[in-house]
């Protein structure tokens, strides 16, 4: 049995870090899918289309070399067209754009096989919405990974303001909903619990306690 993990779930419930703190301690590689979307959101973004240009975002797609590497720290590293835009893509206006580009099918597809080959080998946690249910369908373990609209809001906030953001909790919810009513309401691949997945709310959970929850999922599964 391959140990493939797939956790999917809302913005803000904590999954990559999560995925990269369980990844690091079990030796597994974390493969966080939404750089990818964040990549080809940056470019439509960069190549000044407005949100919604189905069209000329599918026509900018042949024209995108986008690359996942491992820094010497073990860090994921997003290319696109050979530059390294590992931080380009967490400005948080880039997270409307990959919200935004993720509904076309055509770009789900342009980033399906690069996500499924990282997976091929084993040993990975990847996170996104629609890993237990299309990209990784036959992962032994899925999560989904959830918390209540107030407390991804809150934990969303104080990241952003240790980023050096002011933001308001009220203003982190209402880009949240927006984000989460597209994710969830897109008519490919929406963002959806896999029938086979277990179900991790982490409302009432602090951030060690919510580890610790998913390092017993993966030991009673995998044994590690
Ligand atoms: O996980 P994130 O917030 O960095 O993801 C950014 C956007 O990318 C998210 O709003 C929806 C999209 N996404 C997706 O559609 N499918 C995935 N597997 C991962 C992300």
């Amino acid at each position: 049995m391959l140990v493939n993990i797939a956790i999917d779930g809302p913005s803000g419930a904590g999954k990559s870090s999560l995925a990269r703190a369980a990844a690091s301690e079990l030796g597994l590689i974390y493969v966080d899918t939404g750089a990818i979307y964040r990549t080809v959101g940056l470019a439509s973004r960069r190549a000044g289309l407005p949100l919604g240009a189905h069209d000329e975002v599918v026509a900018l797609l042949p024209e995108l070399n986008i690359e996942m590497a491992y820094d010497a720290e073990g860090k994921q590293r997003m290319y696109l067209n050979g530059e390294d835009v590992s931080d380009a893509i967490r400005e948080p206006e880039i997270s409307m754009y990959a919200s935004d580009v993720s509904a076309f099918p055509e770009v789900r597809a342009f980033l399906m096989q690069m996500q499924r080959d990282m997976a091929a080998r084993g040993g990975v946690i990847m996170d996104g919405r629609d890993i237990g249910t299309v990209v990784l369908p036959d992962a032994p373990l899925k999560v989904f990974l959830t918390a209540s609209e107030r407390a991804r809001a809150e934990r969303r906030c104080l990241e952003l303001r240790q980023k050096g953001s002011d933001c308001t909790v009220e203003e982190v919810l209402r880009d949240m909903r927006i984000r989460d009513e597209n994710d969830s309401g897109r008519a490919v691949a929406p963002l959806k619990m896999a029938d086979d997945a277990v179900l991790l709310d982490t409302s009432e959970l602090d951030f060690e306690q919510s580890l610790a929850a998913l390092k017993q999922l993966i030991k009673e599964k995998f044994g590690l």
